[in-house]
């Protein structure tokens, strides 16, 4: 299978799933890396692994449906199977993700339903909840929905700040996210009435 990973900043998540595609030997090759912002730092790893890569920059489109229409063509350039999001920051247009239905993951930095949107770990230390987390889910029109593939939990402790929770939350999502694309390579992956049913049985 063809794997399309975007980006748009320091690429962790794009790392994990790279280095998990090459040690456990998926069914899978990742085809590109591709990202909105010419210094995202990330674009370096992957040149490095020998990863084509790419950048369709946002700033150079007037309107969101134009740089979704420029995306998209170079990314279907690769033939993916699956689009991976990693940290790619910016709102899809509805076409785009109709487009990429059933065969888009993105993850996120919260346990959905909450928080959804920015600033996840300031909007979970603000709640005062104890535990936070990352999901992995299937890409949707609505922002931070979709059905949800995995989620990893980790506790929020008193003295935590922006940095120590998110850097806490990011080893979970470094292993969820891998965990997850290996499980649609491996057709694990079906969405029966709106929820991720994963066979592991094979
Ligand atoms: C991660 O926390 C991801 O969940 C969020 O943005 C961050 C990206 O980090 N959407 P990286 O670029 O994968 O290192």
């Amino acid at each position: 299978k063809n794997i399309v990973i975007l980006i748009s900043g320091r690429g962790s998540n794009m790392e994990a799933v790279v280095r998990a595609c090459q040690e456990q030997r998926w069914p899978a090759r990742i085809a590109a890396v591709i990202s909105n912002r010419a210094d995202a730092s990330g674009l370096g790893f992957a040149a490095a692994q020998g990863i084509p890569t790419a950048v369709v920059a946002n700033k150079d489109y007037a309107s969101r449906a134009e740089f979704d229409a420029a995306l998209q063509t170079v990314i279907d350039g690769y033939a993916p199977d699956l689009v991976v999001l990693a940290g790619f920051m910016r709102i899809l247009t509805p076409p785009f993700v109709e487009h990429y239905a059933g065969r888009m993951l993105n993850i996120h930095p919260s346990l959905l339903p909450l928080f959804p949107g920015l600033d996840t770990h300031g909007q979970a230390l603000r709640a005062g909840v104890a535990e936070h987390g990352a999901t992995v889910h299937f890409v949707t029109a609505e922002l931070d929905h979709g059905p949800m593939v995995a989620q990893a939990a980790v506790p929020v402790m008193p003295d935590d700040t922006v940095d120590t929770l998110s850097a806490r939350v990011l080893k979970q999502e470094h292993v969820i996210y891998p965990q997850a694309v290996r499980w649609f390579v491996e057709d694990r992956l079906t969405i029966v009435q709106g929820a991720v049913q994963v066979d592991h049985s094979k």
